[in-house]
């Protein structure tokens, strides 16, 4: 590793598993004081082990459930009180609801947006002032994707995405492949 992250403090949600736990690894291997936290506690603090075990630091809040405001607030607030700022946030934790378009109710289209754009947005304002104050330019998030997509989602719609079911949909997404059980028909 190159400690390119040196003494940054990053905060990714959602370590509790997947992309976040990775996340949380890499960047504690690249020098950085990792602030994680997961609405799931036992998953969070197998990470935060799993980090220690590499000889790396994390600490982490959890359960803590940041698609309310509240959570993303407290989540923000703690990093800053025991680290002085913030350097990146990673907006990682996330879960959807996926269904074609006209069967999706009306509880799972509001799961789906308060847990991908709700989290993202409520940890992004919290976090604002903090990245701001300390020269960062950018949250990252899932990259937005177009395409047509008769099998969509709300979880696709509040990444700017959408899923084609069509046998040229692979084609019109760039190449991708179904990434998620049945996505691409
Ligand atoms: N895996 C993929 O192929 C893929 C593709 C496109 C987008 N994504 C998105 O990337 C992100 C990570 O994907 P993954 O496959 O690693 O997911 P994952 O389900 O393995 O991990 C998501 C983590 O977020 C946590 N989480 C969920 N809601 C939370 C909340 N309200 N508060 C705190 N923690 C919460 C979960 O407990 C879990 O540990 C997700 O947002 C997902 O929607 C994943």
């Amino acid at each position: 590793m190159t400690a390119r992250l040196n003494g940054k403090v990053p905060l990714i949600s959602g370590t509790g598993s997947g992309m976040g736990r990775a996340a949380a690894r890499l960047f504690a291997a690249e020098g950085a004081i990792v602030v994680g936290t997961d609405v799931n506690a036992d998953a969070n603090s197998e990470t935060t082990e799993l980090v220690r075990k590499d000889g790396n630091t994390m600490t982490s809040i959890a359960p803590l459930d940041v698609s309310e405001p509240a959570g993303a607030q407290a989540w923000i607030d703690s990093a800053v009180e025991h680290h002085g700022g913030i350097d990146i946030l990673y907006n990682n934790a996330g879960d959807t609801r996926f269904g074609s378009f006209p069967d999706v109710s009306v509880e799972d289209y509001e799961y789906t947006i308060r847990n991908e754009l709700g989290i993202t947005w409520h940890c992004t304002q919290a976090a604002w002032p903090h990245l701001i104050s300390r020269g960062a330019q950018c949250s990252c998030a899932d990259q937005s994707r177009v395409s047509t997509a008769p099998r969509s989602s709300a979880g696709g719609a509040c990444r700017g995405e959408g899923r084609g079911d069509g046998p040229d949909a692979p084609a019109r997404s760039g190449g991708r492949r179904a990434r998620y059980p049945g996505e691409l028909g």
